[in-house]
């Protein structure tokens, strides 16, 4: 019989939130922590933990039918995959924070500067639609130590809690995006494996109308 492949987060806070929800939707896994894939014992469902950033292309490609992932990094890396369901959990925002001392009174502010980010596609559109050129430095984790180490002048990357920016003497300057878990879903997907999403949707909806 054929199993709806779905991808989590491998680790770090959306991957807490999505293992809670598909506790709470019925659906039961057992996989020792260091493994990379688990089959639900009670639901024809199979778990991949990946990278959040690989996810879109594992979507795109069909190796994944359907995934629980960030709002951002589709929006970053997601083009023509459908979110089918939006979660209302995990939520944070992708914003620009400068230092502290630094004044921001607009985005025009960034013209010329060195801009830190992991989201450089929503970073390029954003300061396009606003008209402003800004030299960007693609890094992976860690952005927010741009700025002390004297690599940018400003950084692009998610706040939840806002302690991160806080303990590195940042402060958020703009808002350029609000973000959710949303439940993508592959161009790809079979017949089979689309009526075995519409199921594991349905579940989802009851869930998340008992928490409102
Ligand atoms: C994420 C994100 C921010 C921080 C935001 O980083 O990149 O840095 O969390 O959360 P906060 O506003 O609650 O502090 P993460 O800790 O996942 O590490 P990474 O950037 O090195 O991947
Ligand atoms: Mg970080």
């Amino acid at each position: 019989m054929s199993k709806l492949k779905i991808a989590v987060q491998k680790s770090g806070r959306l991957n807490e939130d999505s293992m809670r929800i598909l506790k709470e939707v019925g659906i039961s896994i057992d996989n020792g922590k260091d493994q990379l894939k688990a089959s639900a014992k009670n639901f024809p469902l199979e778990i991949f933990y990946l990278r959040n950033g690989d996810i879109p292309q594992y979507l795109k490609d069909g190796v994944v039918d359907v995934a629980i992932i960030g709002e951002n990094v589709l929006i970053e890396k997601g083009n023509g995959i459908t979110i089918s369901e939006k979660l209302g959990f995990s939520t944070c925002k992708v914003s620009v924070a400068v230092p502290k001392g630094v004044k921001y009174n607009s985005v025009k502010d960034l013209e010329g500067k060195r801009i830190a980010t992991s989201y450089p596609n929503t970073v390029n559109q954003f300061l396009e639609k606003n008209g402003v050129t800004a030299n960007l430095h693609i890094i992976n984790g860690s952005v927010e130590i741009a700025p002390n180490i004297g690599l940018a002048d400003a950084i692009v990357d998610i706040v939840s809690s806002g302690s991160t920016l806080f303990k590195n003497g940042l402060k958020e300057a703009e808002v350029i995006l609000k973000s959710e878990a949303v439940l993508a879903v592959s161009p790809q997907i079979s017949d089979d494996n689309q009526a075995i999403l519409n199921k594991l949707q349905f579940r989802l909806q009851s869930v998340l109308k008992a928490r409102q």
